[in-house]
């Protein structure tokens, strides 16, 4: 008799063990959901574990939550899209992962312009002749530029160092290209002193030396971007310069 109760003592057991593991396996693989990881950086799914609400917390606030996450850099900086055009921490970004739409811009901005006037007349007391070879370019000027290149190199080659239409910062009406606009830029009294002094005006060297896996592009010592005197000291780095890609935590890859 005592066996036998022993033994239905021990079969309830062992069944309600299979039975709880089995329920709390069933919860969190419900309370996993598949979401769009960043619209903007290639609508890649991501399994993101979400926590069911406490009673204090509704659900709405869980969802705000998770989202939040979503809209932030691996860096934690925030990445908001406003009329297709996406800023991280308020800077505009334009690169091979971000695009601009195709009617945006007009031409330089006039805060670009001042920084460049006062950098350029700062130059022009050491003797040195720095000038704006390319400014904006509008989207069907950059494609003109774009298939020109592809024509001439193909279009892997191309990608290296010319950006597709709608990808270029010259789009933006914050960038622009100095003197030769090539690498012979690089060691001249001129393009020297810009690599050392563009930051304390708010530029940055854009596509630095030994940086295209984070760029996506060959070091361009002439092409400038204004980010402001803040973020391009920082950029700077005490002559090391990191990139805008690295710095924020984001990518520069087309999808394609
Ligand atoms: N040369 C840079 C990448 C551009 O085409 O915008
Ligand atoms: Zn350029």
């Amino acid at each position: 008799m005592k066996k036998t109760l022993l033994i239905i003592f021990a079969f309830i057991f062992i069944i309600g063990t299979i039975f709880f593991t089995y329920k709390i396996s069933f919860k969190e693989k419900k309370d996993t959901k598949l979401v769009e990881k960043n619209p903007v950086e290639g609508n890649e799914k991501v399994e993101v574990k979400i926590n069911t609400p406490k009673s204090s917390e509704s659900k709405k606030e869980v969802t705000k939550k998770v989202n939040e996450n979503i809209n932030k850099t691996k860096n934690g900086y925030s990445i908001v899209v406003k009329n297709g055009v996406t800023y991280i921490d308020d800077i505009l970004i334009v690169n091979k992962s971000y695009s601009l739409p195709e009617n945006y811009g007009s031409g330089l901005e006039k805060e670009v312009l001042n920084a460049f006037n006062l950098m350029k007349s700062d130059a022009q007391a050491l003797n040195l002749n720095i000038y704006i070879s390319s400014g904006f370019r509008a989207f069907q000027s950059q494609a003109n530029i774009y298939n020109k290149y592809v024509l001439r190199d193909g279009k892997d080659a191309a990608d290296t160092y010319s950006a597709r239409p709608g990808y270029s910062e010259h789009q933006s009406g914050l960038s622009f290209d100095l003197n030769s606009i090539n690498s012979s830029f690089t060691d001249t009294p001129e393009g020297k002193w810009v690599n050392d002094n563009c930051y304390l005006y708010g530029f940055i060297i854009r596509f630095p030396d030994g940086k295209q896996n984070e760029t996506g592009y060959k070091y361009e010592s002439w092409h400038l971007r204004y980010v402001g005197k803040e973020l391009a000291k920082k950029i700077y780095n005490n002559g090391n310069w990191q990139s805008l890609e690295g710095y924020f935590g984001i990518e520069s890859k087309y999808l394609d």
